[in-house]
This record gives C-alpha cells, structure tokens and sequence, in this order.
C-alpha cells in the first residue's frame, strides 16, 4: 500500500533523512523506532506531505503522491496523529474531531464520529470538554480520532504511547488491533519499545537519518540487544503520571 523509495528530505540546506525506503502493506503495523533526533518525525511528515522530499519518491496505493499537498494525500487516503497531539485547546472533543473530517461529506463524518467514539468510550464522555482540560491519554485519543475522521486507508502515528498512563496505552494499541483487523494500514512511531515489537508486525530502526535495521518483529524481539545496541539506551516505559496540555 505504501512504498517509500530512497526518500531523502531535511531543512533548508541541513539533510536529515537519507534515503529510506520502507513498505507498510494493507492490514500491517509497522513500527519506525530509533534514538531521539533520529529522523523519525521527519519521516512521518514527509510521507504526510508537510516536509517536502530533496529525493527519493513516495508511492501510495501503486500512485505516485510526492508531489502531492498534505491535502491532497487525506484525500487519497493517508491521515497523521502526530507528535505531541497538537489538538485545539480551545476547541471541544467534538470539534477536535469534525476538524479531521474536513474532507468529507456531513453524513459520512457523521457515520466516522459514530465509529471513533464507539472505539474511545471515554470520547463520548468528554465530548463537549475542552481539548486543554484533556488527560494525555484522551488527547491521543482524539488525536486517533481526528485522524480516522478523514476515513484512511493508512495512518500515521508519531509517538502513541509518550506521556500515558499504562491503562491508555493499553486503550491506545487495542484500537490499533482493532484497526488493523480492519484493514488499515499503521505507520507507527513508538519509545515504548516493548509495545511497539509485541503490537507491530514489522520494525525499521532509523539513526541519525539512515536505516540500520529492519526486519519482523518476531526477528527483533529474539535480538535482545536491539535497544542497547542499535538504539543506545534500555527500552522506555510509559510513564506513570500523564501530562494535561499547558
Ligand atoms: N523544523 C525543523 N527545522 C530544522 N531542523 C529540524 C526541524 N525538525 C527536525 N529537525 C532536525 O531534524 C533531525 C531529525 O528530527 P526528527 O524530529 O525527525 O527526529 P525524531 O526521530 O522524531 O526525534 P524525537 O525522538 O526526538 O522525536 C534532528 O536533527 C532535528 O534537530
Ligand atoms: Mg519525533
């Protein structure tokens, strides 16, 4: 479904990802992980449209879309929760997520608010609450929400788990199974290295904008030393407390 050929993109004249190439078939997750500053962001916005490619091509559903707006590739079926949630604060849960279903037609966004808040319970509960006054956990929720308004085939998903608490990471991955048996498809940016290899099918590990490694995530999780050697430190853990917006 998506073919990232030996895309290369950076900032201004600073290159920070050399030419990558990755796949993510319908009904596959797939995690891009590596230490901080490694590209993985970048990665996902290019493939979003919002940093534009130096090289290299993205090809989405057997097209070609690098040159395609970030709007254009909604529309052709590739939506993005990105890092740190950037949800409107001032903007309810409702709101938030008819902001995702921008692309759509009133009753088909109507239909895809149906199903989110039918995946995130919790959803329907803060429904009319501010995005500012949302635990981390709801946020990433909306921010899945938002993307899954826009009716993907592919999502893109930068850091899922940063910031929850274990209870919503766990809400956070069963949804992801339950998109995957769907037949999405799951571009997933993790440091949660644990989640990330029991819930992924396959994993790319990024350095300092190069691909290190890749391989199933049955073959990563037999290479224990993948966290210390490839990725420099011990696997991280969700953390305890989660962070309310500023
Ligand atoms: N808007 C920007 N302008 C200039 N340089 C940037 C910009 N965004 C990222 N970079 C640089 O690009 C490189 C890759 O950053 P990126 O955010 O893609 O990494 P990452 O793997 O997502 O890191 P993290 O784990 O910290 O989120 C870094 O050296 C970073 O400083
Ligand atoms: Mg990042």
């Amino acid at each position: 479904m998506l073919e990232v050929e030996r895309l290369s993109c950076g900032y201004g004249a600073a290159v920070v990802l050399h030419e990558l190439s990755l796949t993510v078939k319908r009904g596959e997750i797939v995690a891009l992980i590596g230490p901080n500053g490694a590209g993985k962001t970048s990665t996902l916005q290019c493939i979003a449209g919002h940093v534009r490619a130096t090289s290299g091509n993205v090809r989405f559903g057997g097209r070609d879309i690098t040159a395609l707006t970030p709007q254009a590739r909604v529309r052709a079926g590739i939506a993005i929760s990105p890092e740190g949630r950037k949800l409107f604060g001032d903007m309810t849960v409702r709101e938030n997520l008819l902001v995702g279903g921008y692309s759509q037609p009133g009753r088909v966004a109507a239909y895809n608010m149906q199903r989110v808040l039918d995946m995130f319970p919790r959803l329907q509960e803060r429904f009319g609450s501010m995005g500012r006054t949302l635990s981390g956990g709801e946020q990433q929720m909306v921010a899945i929400g938002r993307a899954l308004m826009a009716q993907p085939d592919l999502i893109l998903i930068d850091e899922l788990s940063l910031g929850l608490m274990p209870k919503n990471v766990d809400i956070c991955y069963a949804a992801l199974d339950q998109l995957k048996q769907q037949g999405l498809a799951v571009l997933l940016v993790e440091q949660n290295l644990s989640k990330a290899l029991a819930f992924s099918d396959r994993v790319y590990v990024l350095d300092s904008g190069r691909l290190v490694w890749s391989g199933s995530a049955k073959a990563a999780r037999a290479r224990g030393d993948l966290a210390a050697t490839i990725l420099g430190h011990a696997p991280a853990e969700a953390g305890a407390q989660e962070e309310a917006l500023p």
